[in-house]
Formats: C-alpha cells, sequence, structure tokens
C-alpha cells in the first residue's frame, strides 16, 4: 500500500498515512556493524526537499541533506558555494518530510574547518533549526579532534573520506583516489582515525575498491560506499543521479529510472496543448453552480 499525506498547514508538517515506524536513531545504525559484520546493509539516499523525503523515506535508513544540493538544486559550479543557511532550510525540510530514516545534514565549506569551537556553533545550529539527527563533515585525521568534539557534546557526525567535493581545488577534480600507496595508505589511516574519534559512520566516495574493502575491515563504525565497493557496509547516491535527471552522471551510478524524459515529454505535451486551446479541458474548468 503506497504512504498518503495531509498537510497541517499549522506547522508545514505533512502527516503520512498509514503511520510509519520511529525514526532510526543514530545508534540504532551504528550497532548495525556487530564484530565488522554488517547484516542489513545502510541504506541512504541524498534528499533536498519535503516531498523528496517523503517519497524516500520508507525505503531509506538514512535521507542525507547533502552539500551537493549546490549543484543540483541551485545550478551552481561546485558545493563551495553553498551557505550554511541553504542547508539549513533544505535540512528542515527533509526533516519534516520524513519520519523513518535518520537525517543527516552536510556541513558546508567554511562553517566547521577552523575549530572545534567553530563546527560546535554550526553543528549545533543545524541541528537545532533542522530537526536533523547528525552532521556530516569532511576529511580525515584532521578533522578527528573536531569529530571527538562534537562526539562529546551530543552531536553525532558521519565522515566523509577519499574523494571529498568541498576539495576540489586541492585534489584537482573529482576523479578516484586511492591509485598510489601512499593515497591508499592516508585513506585507511583518516578512516582509522575518524573511528577512533567517535564517527557513527563514514562515507567512502570516489576510492578504488581494495581501499574501500581495506577501510571497512579497518574500522569499526558502518561504512558508506558512493563510488567505492558493493562490500561497504552502506550504499549513497545522489538520488537525481539515479532517477536519471541529468544526461551525464559518473560512472559509479546507476539509474534507476529515466525521470528527466518523462518531465520533458510531460511538458511538451502541456505546451502543445495550451497552444492548441485544448487546456484546461472542461473537468479543469470552473462554471457557474
Ligand atoms: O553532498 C552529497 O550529496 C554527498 C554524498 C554524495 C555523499 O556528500
Amino acid at each position: 500500500m503506497s504512504t498518503t499525506y495531509q498537510l497541517d498547514t499549522a506547522t508545514s508538517r505533512a502527516h503520512p498515512t498509514p503511520a510509519p515506524l520511529r525514526r532510526l536513531s543514530i545508534p540504532a545504525i551504528r550497532q548495525r556493524k556487530q564484530d565488522g559484520v554488517t547484516a542489513d546493509p545502510v541504506v541512504m539516499l541524498t534528499a533536498y526537499t519535503a516531498r523528496q523525503a517523503q517519497l524516500l523515506d520508507e525505503h531509506c535508513d538514512l535521507l542525507l541533506c547533502g552539500d551537493s544540493l549546490g549543484q543540483v538544486i541551485y545550478g551552481l559550479p561546485t558545493s563551495l558555494q553553498v551557505t550554511l543557511e541553504m542547508m539549513i532550510a533544505h535540512g528542515a525540510a527533509v526533516v519534516r518530510g520524513s519520519y523513518h530514516a535518520a537525517v543527516v545534514v552536510d556541513l558546508p565549506f567554511g562553517t566547521y574547518e577552523r575549530s572545534p569551537e567553530q563546527a560546535l556553533a554550526t553543528a549545533a545550529r543545524v541541528l537545532a533549526e533542522t530537526g536533523a539527527s547528525a552532521v556530516k563533515l569532511e576529511g580525515g585525521a584532521v578533522m578527528a579532534d573536531t569529530v571527538a568534539f562534537l562526539n562529546q557534546r551530543g552531536i553525532p557526525v558521519m565522515g566523509h573520506i577519499g574523494l571529498t567535493p568541498q576539495a576540489v581545488n586541492v585534489l584537482g577534480g573529482y576523479n578516484a583516489r586511492g591509485r598510489s600507496q601512499a593515497e591508499a595508505d592516508k585513506i585507511v589511516a583518516d578512516a582509522r582515525a575518524l573511528d577512533a574519534a567517535g564517527a557513527f559512520a563514514i562515507v567512502v566516495e570516489g576510492v578504488v575498491e581494495p581501499i574501500a574493502v581495506a577501510v571497512t575491515k579497518a574500522v569499526s563504525c558502518p561504512t558508506i560506499g558512493i563510488g567505492a565497493s558493493a562490500k561497504c557496509d552502506g550504499q549513497v547516491l545522489v538520488t537525481e543521479d539515479m532517477l536519471g535527471m541529468f544526461e551525464r552522471v559518473p560512472r559509479f551510478v546507476k539509474r534507476y529510472a529515466e525521470v528527466a524524459g518523462l518531465i520533458s515529454s510531460a511538458a511538451a505535451h502541456y505546451a502543445s496543448e495550451v497552444r492548441a486551446r485544448t487546456f484546461p479541458g472542461v473537468e479543469q474548468t470552473y462554471q457557474p453552480k
């Protein structure tokens, strides 16, 4: 049976029927991996809007309001231009649209790297103003102190290593990481440092498969792969990529639908009916009683 929603205009909350399960907790996600084994892989997709969250919620363990919204929603060239205000507005919409999945919000570039105190101020605003359960930040060993600082103060943190898009200007592009031994060793060390600092999960992005496997074996928390390996403890994709909203997507994306074509042909149909004056028809037109 599919879920339907009733919008409460006083709270902007959409109440689903049937009533869903209780929202998953961050410790429940963390405990999916027991003694190095994750029997039930963690399912994560990005979500940026309330309606998208409603549609994805029942199928996912985690919804990530990622800073990829810069490119996907705002048409920005990179995620570096994304602001904290954007993340808070979209993160709150995703929380309003979901009941079951735990919601994680990305800390945008420039809002957390300076010090653990800066990260705490930013992350506290994100949790307080969105209602999300956790934040995600990019960087490995260099961010470990910050991850521990937040965790000890009640803010669960998801790490993000390998290809870290906020570092595109240092990395020189979006190519897969870990092809040299030195780079591979650094990625595994980054993962260990985040795990020891208390990250509840780690996104491993754009790395050659043996590194993803090595990282997954090296850490006690779940790894969530994107362009990594099916052997990670979970997977994430940008929803618009897997829905087929863009002509070009990275090789690691599987298209589960071709939504761009559907939108384009619906718009073409609508335009032809407006031009032919066949829309609106009798069914869509009010007449005096
Ligand atoms: O911003 C984002 O969407 C992400 C995922 C690709 C992991 O960080």
